[in-house]
């Protein structure tokens, strides 16, 4: 190793705070450090090459070492490095808040810009709140949301988050945040405790949890539900047939805000440029922000239909809310450019044309004993791992841990693979490649995990 590498090696280990991580795991290993991408790969600090399984962090969308993102953001640098939306515009937010208007379903046509995916979600329980306040309706203002989604990380959005182990250190979190049963249809006789529903049922069933929950707590107490068009914590739910247009009526039924959380189904990851649009409804509020700009400077955005921008419109009303670094020039003009390469390089049609491809490659690993279930849509795929594939048995606490920390993670990344091994509800590997992959990547992600995975049953 060179003194460089070295350098950066220890100055990771002696000051970098990571997140979400356990530093304890790499007390004796040095943290594993990325220094550059290209497409769908990126190499380590000692060269070594890695499939990149989850596009960063769901982000990546047109893959590593685009130039001309790198020089759209340097151009913007140079004629203006930024100026704040705080009363002010500058031209690549308006234009960007105007093509994004374009692309949403239905009158989403008001864009507020934030600096990522939790800020987006934290503006849209705040307008919620504000917007009832103004149209005469004050005491509106609790949220519905489902077990074990995870909506990010300022105390409200964590409020919101159905992750019990990632809050219990922050309580009290923001009060008035309800949750209600996912749409995991792989372990709908446990939730529901009704033997074998099937998908469209247990859909129904799970948006009327959401009715129930409404009624429960007051109809004039709730401000909106939020939810992911394909739950990510817990392994990729997708939503049953039926669901999301049950869901809409109850919303409407009940005036209640539907929020799509699309921080991660957005921008292609379904092979549509909005999550809802796969699955055929329209919400109130869109929140997204990662693969807006793939990564290459980061932004966020809540989208909010133009009926809850009216009160704002006239006399002294504003909302006051809003972030320095919100719809950040560079990051406004990199997500214009990333934009174009979506439409050039048709993104859309290639993860639709290829779903079917990577969902046959996941669903070939069925044979294996370890799994369980294999679920997801576009490029956006969870494996389930269980103990006993015919009764469902998931792994306990210890088996877990050794099997998913103590293996499963450090064997795929060694063999090449960057993805995840998570155990936020029963334990899942997830896979979200850049969009860009193609049938090429599916072999090697299916032939690794189909390794590493036997090699998990055998430690067992
Ligand atoms: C659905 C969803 N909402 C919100 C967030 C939070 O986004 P950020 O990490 O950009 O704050 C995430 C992050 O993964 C997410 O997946």
């Amino acid at each position: 190793m060179t003194q460089p590498e070295n350098d950066v090696l220890k100055a990771a280990q002696d000051h970098l705070w990571l997140h979400f991580t356990r530093h304890s795991s790499h007390q004796q290993s040095e943290i594993p450090t990325i220094v550059r991408g290209e497409g769908s790969y990126v190499y380590d600090i000692h060269g070594k090459r890695y499939l990149d399984g989850l596009a960063g962090l769901f982000v990546v969308q047109a893959g590593h070492g685009r130039q001309e993102l790198a020089e759209a953001a340097a151009k913007q640098a140079q004629e203006l490095a930024f100026f704040p939306l705080w009363s002010y515009a500058h031209p690549k937010a308006a234009e960007l808040a105007q093509r994004l208007a374009a692309y949403t379903p239905g009158e989403l046509n008001r864009v507020f810009f934030t600096t990522g995916g939790g800020e987006a979600v934290e503006s849209a329980w705040k307008l919620a709140k504000q917007y009832f306040k103004l149209v005469g309706k004050p005491l509106k203002h609790k949220v519905i949301s489902r077990q074990i989604a995870y909506h990010g990380t300022p105390q409200g959005a964590l409020s919101i988050t159905g992750i019990p182990a990632f809050k219990e250190m922050f309580e009290p979190l923001v009060p008035g945040s309800i949750r209600v049963p996912n749409t995991n249809h792989y372990r709908a006789d446990e939730i529901t405790g009704v033997k074998g529903m099937n998908p469209e049922e247990y859909g129904f069933w799970a948006a009327e949890r959401v009715a129930r929950a409404i009624e429960m707590e007051g109809p004039d107490t709730v401000a909106a539900v939020f939810a992911e068009p394909v739950q990510n914590a817990g392994g990729c739910f997708p939503p049953a047939p039926g669901y999301f247009q049950r869901l809409r009526e109850i919303c409407d039924e009940y005036d209640v805000l539907l929020v799509s959380d699309e921080v991660i189904c957005a921008f292609g990851r379904l092979g549509t440029m909005f999550g809802g649009q796969k699955f055929d409804y329209v919400p109130d509020i869109i929140t997204c922000a990662k693969g807006l700009t793939s990564g290459y400077s980061p932004i966020g955005a809540m989208i909010a239909h133009e009926r809850l921008f009216e009160p704002f419109k006239d006399g002294d009303t504003m909302f006051a809310h809003g972030y320095t670094f919100g719809g950040h020039p560079v990051s406004a003009a990199v997500a214009l450019a990333n934009l174009d390469i979506f439409e050039r390089e048709d993104l859309l049609g290639h993860v639709t044309r290829n779903e079917p491809l990577f969902k046959e490659t996941l669903d070939g690993l069925r044979d294996l004993p370890i799994v369980g279930d294999v679920r997801g849509s576009g490029y956006f795929w969870g494996i389930e791992l269980v103990k006993d594939k015919t009764t469902k048995q998931t792994f306990d606490a210890e088996e877990s841990e050794r099997l998913l920390r103590g293996f499963l993670s450090k064997a795929l990344y060694e063999a090449g693979l960057y993805c995840r091994a998570d155990d936020r509800g029963d334990p899942v590997i997830q896979l979200a490649p850049p969009l860009i992959a193609g049938p090429e990547e599916f072999a090697e992600i299916g032939s690794i995990l189909r390794d590493v995975l036997t090699q998990a049953w055998a430690r067992l």
